[in-house]
């Protein structure tokens, strides 16, 4: 059985470590691809593998059809909007990922986000504190749950919506609910966004959304750049000169952003949220895991693909 890893934002060597022995003790071989450039790195290194593990790495159709003997695809991470899941599926290739296994790590990101917006980057200007502030959240998955949790030790007043978590589990979190999206961005004076790209949401958070902020309000996507409508947000950031903006990954027009609003917005240059060493080996082994776990005995636990 050949496990092969192919990341082009490799984990740190000590997660590589715990998977290599992970995949050896079940017998199996792990192959390493990191750091490639080319897609035709990736297809000429799944053509004969059993599993292929990935972070955001862009699994499509040709990488599908490449891996002859591809049983099993793991995103060692939450979101799964970069595997074509109907390819896999029309292949029989199972797609899994590991959630909650970074979310600390997102979650903790959010904060050293929001702390150096509101503090103007550090360039010696008066900025404003966390303390006693709105936060909203924006979907109370496992990064939402996590950020509240860091948030009460803020001591901000926390917020969520979120139609598929329930109210009751909001409440346990010292969270409140709140059923309307514009009310939410209406009230946050900091906005966390921790939606997943898909069809519906892709390009939904605009103008109207951001120019409801109040006063001084920052946004933070730690989720993806596609649920950005970025003409939308370009406009609010025109028409809201109070308004800030922070990304993890940069938006498609960042050079154009940055220019526009200087020191009022900035991205990560890659997705950094996962890329700790706890959340590459939490990711990185559950991943290993049940790729053999996959192979071995059939567990489909986590699959994503119908
Ligand atoms: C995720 O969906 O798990 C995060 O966005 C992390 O992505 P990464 O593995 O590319 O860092």
């Amino acid at each position: 059985m050949k496990i092969l890893i192919a990341t082009e934002k490799p984990f740190a060597a000590v997660a590589v470590d715990g998977m290599r022995n992970v995949v050896e003790e079940a017998g199996a071989e792990l192959v390493l691809l990191e750091k490639y450039t080319e897609k035709a790195a990736l297809l000429a290194a799944v053509a004969d593998a059993d599993a292929l593990i990935i972070r955001s790495d862009k699994v499509d159709a040709d990488v599908i059809a490449a891996g002859k003997k591809l049983k099993i695809v793991v995103r060692a991470g939450a979101g799964y909007d970069n595997v074509d899941l109907e390819a896999a599926t029309a292949a029989g290739v199972s797609v899994q990922n590991t959630p909650g296994q970074n979310s600390n790590a997102v979650a903790e990101l959010v904060f050293g986000l929001a702390v150096m917006m509101a503090r103007n980057l550090y360039n010696g200007t008066s900025g404003t504190e966390l303390k006693g502030k709105r936060l909203g959240i924006q979907a109370f998955g496992q990064v939402g749950r996590n950020v509240a949790r860091i948030a009460r030790g803020f001591g901000m007043q926390i917020s969520a919506i979120d139609p598929y978590c329930p109210e009751a589990v909001m409440a346990e979190a010292g969270v409140t609910p709140c059923t309307d999206l514009k009310q939410l961005y209406a009230q946050s004076d900091i906005l966390s966004i921790h939606i997943p790209a898909t069809a519906e949401t892709r390009g939904s958070i605009g103008h109207d959304l951001i120019a409801a902020m109040p006063k001084g309000a920052i946004l933070i996507n730690t989720a993806r750049k596609e649920v950005i409508d970025e003409d939308g947000l370009i406009a609010a950031l025109k028409e809201r000169t109070d308004i800030k903006y922070a990304a993890d990954v940069a938006p498609s027009r960042a050079e154009e952003i940055a220019s526009l609003f200087g020191d009022r917005v900035f991205f990560t240059p890659k997705k950094m949220g996962a890329q700790t060493a706890e959340a590459n080996i939490n990711a990185g082994i559950a991943a290993a895991r049940q790729a053999i776990a996959f192979l071995t005995a059939g567990e489909d636990k986590f699959r994503v693909n119908k």
